[in-house]
């Protein structure tokens, strides 16, 4: 494939209709997850001949297209999600951003579309929030979430990788994804999300749509989220909708599925292990048994457990639930020790109060 340039120059088009700065002061105030949007967007084209071009910061707005385009019909979408952070000292960075590149292109070559280089992603999630670095929110738990995105927009019915993309970045101000307490958990045994050799670690948009009914069917059960297990003997654990899932025992270890195909490689699953061990706690990322998970949550075994991701941070389990029973952690309410001191150790990096002995910092501004 043919790019112009491996990081081309992003036309400036500031909006001419700005939101003003007192309403967005209240847009941003108490902002519910992903419902406001920012004033811009990015935009960058992909074709066959062309390669990556027209790269814009522009008014965000509705996108056209052809009612043929590929991704209408058979799905070529993939996205990313990250976050944008306003520091102690006014700077504003975004936490280990060529992870999320990099996992964006591992999503388009299992989805057969265009490859993007690190160096567009990076800038185009870069420039959007220099330009719209004002709807930063300020205060704990509050960061602009960032949505890239790319579409398969080749007007054409034929079954085939599509030969045009449309590679989008939008914004929106954020407040927690999950109140300060416990979740439950539907484990579900009816729905699994991927099988081996399908698109389990790709960010792609039919995993979440596959998810869905069995998300509605958690909250039937009157749980928050759910998780799901293997496809072929429904034994392990896998993740959860949106977020990977972590497990504290007894002996002091942390453990967590294997990234074998089926899961997403979260960056904060990943952050996590780091920083656990950075606490000196054990880490293992080995198959884990549902029952012996039910077993252990009864036995005190299995003491601490959480989901982690991007939007979750990290959110302590209260209980999970199956239709033989409940495996409480702790007392079911509070959430357990470890997970709130690797919250916290995560945040404070994410907002500059801690050292970045690691290097997953990037200024923008
Ligand atoms: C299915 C799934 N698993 C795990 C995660 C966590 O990934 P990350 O920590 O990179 O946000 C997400 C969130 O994006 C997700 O959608």
């Amino acid at each position: 494939m043919v790019s112009e340039s491996a990081a081309p120059h992003f036309n400036i088009e500031p909006t001419s209709n700005p939101t003003p700065a007192d309403h967005r002061a209240d847009l941003i105030a108490n902002p519910a997850f992903g419902r406001i949007f920012t004033d811009h967007m990015a935009v960058v084209k992909y074709s066959e001949s062309r390669g990556w071009h027209d790269a814009r910061i522009t008014a965000r707005k509705p996108i056209s297209l052809d009612p043929a385009a590929s991704v209408l019909h058979y799905a070529q979408e993939i996205f990313e999600g990250m976050k944008a952070y306003r520091t102690g000292n006014g700077s504003i960075v975004t936490f280990r951003p060529e992870e999320n590149a990099k996992r964006f292109r591992a999503s388009a070559a299992r989805m057969a579309m265009a490859d993007l280089p690190q160096e567009i992603f990076i800038q185009a999630v870069d420039e959007l929030v220099k330009m719209d670095r004002d709807w930063v929110p300020e205060g704990e738990g509050k960061s602009l979430y960032l949505r890239p995105f790319m579409i398969a927009t080749e007007a054409f019915l034929g079954v085939k990788p599509a030969s045009e993309y449309l590679f989008v970045v939008i914004a929106c101000p954020v407040g927690a994804y999950f109140g300060s307490g416990c979740v439950s958990v539907w484990v579900s045994e009816d729905y699994t999300r991927a099988a081996p050799g399908g698109t389990g670690a790709a960010k792609c948009g039919g995993n979440y749509a596959a998810s869905l009914v069995a998300q509605r069917d958690s909250q039937s059960h009157g749980c928050d989220q759910v998780l799901f297990l293997d496809s072929r003997e429904q034994r392990f654990v896998e993740e959860m909708g949106g977020m990977n899932v972590m497990f504290l025992r007894d002996d002091n270890t942390l453990v967590t599925p294997p990234l074998t195909g089926t899961i997403l490689p979260g960056i904060t699953r990943d952050a996590i292990l780091q920083l656990a061990k950075d606490h000196g706690l054990k880490i293992e990322q080995t198959p884990i048994e549902i029952d012996e998970v039910f077993a252990g949550a009864a036995s005190g075994r299995y003491r601490e457990a959480f989901a982690c991701g991007t939007a979750a941070v990290i959110t302590p389990i209260g209980s999970l639930r199956r239709r033989q029973g409940e495996a409480v952690f702790g007392d079911g309410k509070t959430p357990g020790d470890v997970s709130l001191g690797l919250k916290k150790t995560l945040t404070e990096i994410q907002s500059g109060k801690t050292n970045d002995v690691h290097g997953w910092i990037h200024s923008i501004v």
